[in-house]
């Protein structure tokens, strides 16, 4: 199940594995300023057993095919995380959540995985429609499903609690049929 991105020999997604904890926990720990930005889970995640649990529950769920959560490696360091997190079997929909360490970005490291994971949705999970919600003002997150011809569906409105205030998203969306006429 793990992959080499294509064309991008050093850039690899991995699924969980509990013996990753603490290097993953290290990085967020790190990266907490710049994470809780616009992440509402990084307050929640104290201790290497927080982080622990969330890669059991990860592991959990990808066995009871609940969703699909993989590490970003690059260079053989973990620098990031994306999956798909709320697989509807009935519906073939998925909606796709990506981070990626402050130190990683500007190298198209999080486009080029979700381009992956966009293949890997519409041909291993027989998808119809992958989602991405993005904060309004989340400029670098809204460039990524831009970039990668999403259609824009609006804004929902007070979306998430972020903390101590609700958050706008921005929808967007790729359907099997478009994804299949671009590639
Ligand atoms: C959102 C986030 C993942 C974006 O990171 P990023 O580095 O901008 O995204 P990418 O890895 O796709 O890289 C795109 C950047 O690399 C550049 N780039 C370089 N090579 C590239 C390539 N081959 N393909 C695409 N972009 C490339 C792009 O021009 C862009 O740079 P710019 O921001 O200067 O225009 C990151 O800022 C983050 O994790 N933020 C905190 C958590 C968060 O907001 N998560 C999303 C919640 S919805």
């Amino acid at each position: 199940m793990n992959f080499v991105i294509p064309g991008r020999e050093n850039l690899e997604l991995r699924l969980r594995e509990e013996a990753d904890a603490n290097v993953f926990f290290s990085l967020i720990d790190k990266n907490r300023t710049y994470l809780r930005q616009w992440l509402p889970w990084v307050d929640a995640t104290k201790t290497v057993g927080d982080t622990l649990k969330y890669i059991q529950s990860c592991i959990s769920n990808f066995e009871k095919q609940e969703s699909v959560d993989f590490g970003i490696w690059y260079d053989n360091q973990w620098v990031g995380s994306i999956g798909f997190h709320y697989w509807d079997k009935i519906n073939r929909k998925d909606t796709i959540g990506y981070w990626l360490a402050e130190d990683f970005q500007g190298k198209g490291i999080v486009t080029d995985s979700v381009k992956a994971l966009i293949k890997y949705g519409f041909e291993k999970m027989n998808l119809n429609r992958i989602e991405i919600l993005c904060a309004v003002e989340n400029t670098k997150s809204v460039a990524i499903p831009e970039r990668l011809g999403f259609t824009n569906e609006g804004v929902c409105r007070q979306n998430e609690w972020l903390y101590d205030h609700f958050i706008d998203a921005v929808a967007y969306s790729i359907l099997v049929s478009e994804w299949e006429r671009n590639k």
